[in-house]
């Protein structure tokens, strides 16, 4: 059992509701009322400080303990000097939370959850020129997530270059291997020219050896908005590659530590890229339209997973999308969700000339379905999400403004 110091005022109903929420999550809250409390615990592995009493941490001294600051408004941060938040943050496990995100921590930090999250701040310059922080939680486990369709034409690459671009925004670091057959898909969507080299070019010794495979690799890497684009580039259909070359590419993949990775795929589940991508993500975003066929072919392609051995897990990753929806026309997007029995996460209405523009002038709007499936997708715990500080935040660590004020990446 973990034991979780506490450091507020111990007739304060907000500490006791701290402790309460440690003890749900096994752990042994004990609230000491002064940051000089601490000491007396030296076994603590959590250290939570509440409130006003992180407004001084000059004499704190964190040990080997976790540490969370609490605070319900900005007003703690404004005061915290980045000097106290370095000290912190090079042994420790930072967090500043507002009230409301307090649980998670908790419950993550009592299961030993985030040993491997990654924390940066984010200094944001309000309108008063104060300088108040933003928590920046990084995921632990990346995102992977494929997106497929056994339909063509039906928006595969739209979504990964809207999830793409919307995971970019948010500070993830962004990998799209296009394993589509359509050489300019995701490249063309994001406004940069298409190639005809890719990893179809690489050769069969090539990607025998890792070391050989990686340098082409990354001659083939397109770097578009900071969003890094692997494309097929072939004429011909999918990777030449087999079962052990795959490998070699998500091995490749999950060596860059990109935040979120997205492989756009092909329709054909014959193809063994398909097959091992579907292995390899977390997240399967099947993509339907509104019609019988695209029902019916959700179905077999269903049915297939089930009754192939190494595609049984497929079925707990797939969320779906319905897209190109119209509300007066065709099948309901619920029915489609009730007969696959796939958990609809989104419906993106028909667009037509929004989309032919996107594509035509280059210029990316994001339709707000979109903003949706993001949010669902997102493992992102920011301290104010969606708030104006959030919105700041990100603006401001585009700048770089942050990192330069605190020197830590
Ligand atoms: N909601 C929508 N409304 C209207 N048009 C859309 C919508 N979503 C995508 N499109 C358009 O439909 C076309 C096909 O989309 P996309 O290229 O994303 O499909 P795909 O499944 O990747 O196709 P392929 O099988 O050829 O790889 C594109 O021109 C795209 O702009
Ligand atoms: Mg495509």
């Amino acid at each position: 059992m973990k034991t979780v110091v506490i450091c507020g005022p111990q007739t304060s109903s907000g500490v006791e509701r701290v402790a309460e929420l440690v003890r749900e999550n096994g752990g042994n809250p004990i609230i000491v009322p002064m940051l000089s409390g601490f000491s007396a615990v030296p076994s603590a592995e959590v250290h939570i400080i509440f409130r006003k009493q992180a407004l001084d941490l000059s004499g704190y001294t964190p040990g080997q303990a976790q540490v969370g600051i609490i605070y319900a408004n900005n007003q703690v941060c404004d005061t915290l000097g980045a000097s106290d938040l370095e000290k912190i943050a090079e042994a420790n496990l930072l967090y500043l939370a507002p009230a409301e995100n307090v649980s998670g921590w908790i419950r993550r930090t009592l299961d030993g959850d985030h040993a491997d999250d990654e924390f940066a701040w984010n200094f944001v310059e309000s309108e008063d020129s104060n300088v108040s922080l933003v928590p920046v939680v990084k995921p632990k486990t990346r995102l992977k997530i494929a997106c497929y369709s056994p339909l063509g034409g039906i928006g595969k690459t739209t979504a990964s270059v809207m999830i793409g671009k919307l995971a970019q925004e948010s500070g993830h670091s962004v990998c799209i291997v296009e394993s589509d057959n359509d050489n300019a898909g995701v490249l063309q969507a994001l406004g940069a020219p298409p190639v005809t080299e890719g990893l179809g070019s690489i050769l069969d010794e090539e990607w025998e050896q890792y070391d050989l495979f990686r340098e082409r690799v990354q001659g083939y890497l397109q770097k578009v908005d900071d969003i890094a684009v692997l494309p097929i580039g072939a004429d011909t259909l999918g990777m030449k590659c087999d079962e052990d070359n795959i490998a070699n590419l998500y091995s490749w993949v999950n060596s860059q530590a990109y935040d979120t990775v997205i492989y756009d795929l092909p329709p054909q589940l014959s193809e063994l890229s398909v097959y091992k991508t579907l292995q390899e993500v977390d997240t399967i975003i099947l993509i339907g339209e509104p019609t019988i066929k695209a029902e019916e072919k959700l179905m077999r392609f269903i049915t297939r997973t089930q009754n192939l051995q190494g595609l049984k897990d497929v079925a707990g990753k797939l969320k779906l999308i319905i897209n190109k929806y119209v509300p007066t026309a065709g099948v309901k997007d619920v029915e489609i969700a009730e007969t696959t029995g796939i958990p609809l996460i989104a419906t993106v209405p028909a667009d037509p000339e929004g989309y032919y523009r996107m594509i035509n002038d280059r210029k990316l709007n994001i339709p707000a379905a979109w903003r949706d499936v993001w949010e669902i997708l997102s493992p992102l715990d920011w301290g104010a999400k969606g708030s104006k500080a959030f919105n700041q935040a990100k603006r401001v660590k585009k700048n770089g403004f942050w990192k330069s004020l605190l020197g830590i990446k």
